[in-house]
């Protein structure tokens, strides 16, 4: 029989559904309410362009931000479980949120190049498009399959074996340097060097 918790679970996850809608949505319309009210840019779309650019960057840029903190910080306690438990999250959040929200990232930043004729020799451009090129690829050749591996790796030798322990540790390395990757090209969008 189901306890008076259990059964007040389904109704707690739809009051949070719910809540966690109604605040996307209110989010949403404010930023259109934005877009429509900026002098800033030289179009709406140029607007609308750059929020989803920026935005997409700061969930991007921050989320690995936030992978890589707590990694060091795995790393640190030396604590095999809990590396395996991040290396599991973070090659979830990789395929599921930073792949296409880099997409979106990639696309808007084109948008706004084709809306203000930026040019596409233009060196910030140009490490934007790079920086992005680099960062497909790493994942596209080497982060995701390694992910595979290592999920492998869990279900067959264990999380704490020496050789699962080393997959993960290399992974996150090179999910750090392709965070500062990711972390130069904000530099270049931001600051505009050689221009
Ligand atoms: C690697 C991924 C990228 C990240 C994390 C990123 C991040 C950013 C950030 C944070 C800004 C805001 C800068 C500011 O307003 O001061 C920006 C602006 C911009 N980015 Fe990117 N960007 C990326 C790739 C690209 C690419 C590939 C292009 C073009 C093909 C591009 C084109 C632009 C443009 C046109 C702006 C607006 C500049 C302005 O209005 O002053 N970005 N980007």
């Amino acid at each position: 029989m189901e306890t008076p918790d259990t059964a007040a679970a389904p109704t707690d996850r739809r009051a949070s559904n719910t809540l966690t809608a109604l605040v996307g949505l209110a989010v949403a319309v404010l930023v259109i309410v934005f877009v429509f009210n900026t002098n800033s840019f030289t179009s709406h779309w140029y607007a609308f362009f750059k929020w989803a650019h920026v935005t997409g960057a700061v969930l991007w840029v921050g989320g690995g931000l936030a992978l890589t903190i707590l990694a060091l910080w795995a790393e640190r306690k030396q604590d095999p479980v809990e590396m395996a438990m991040l290396a599991r999250q973070a090659a979830f959040i990789g395929e599921r949120v930073f792949a296409p929200v880099g997409l979106l990232v990639f696309l808007a930043g084109i948008a706004m190049v084709i809306n203000l004729h930026w040019g596409w020799g233009t060196s910030w451009i140009v490490i934007g498009l790079v920086g992005y090129a680099l960062t497909f690829l790493t994942g596209l050749l080497v982060l995701g399959p390694q992910a595979k591996r290592i999920g492998q790796l869990i279900e067959t030798v264990g999380a704490d074996a020496a050789e699962t322990q080393a997959a993960i540790r290399r992974i996150l390395l090179i999910a750090r340097v392709d965070e500062g990757v990711l972390l130069l090209v904000v530099a270049a969008m931001i600051l505009k060097p050689f221009t």
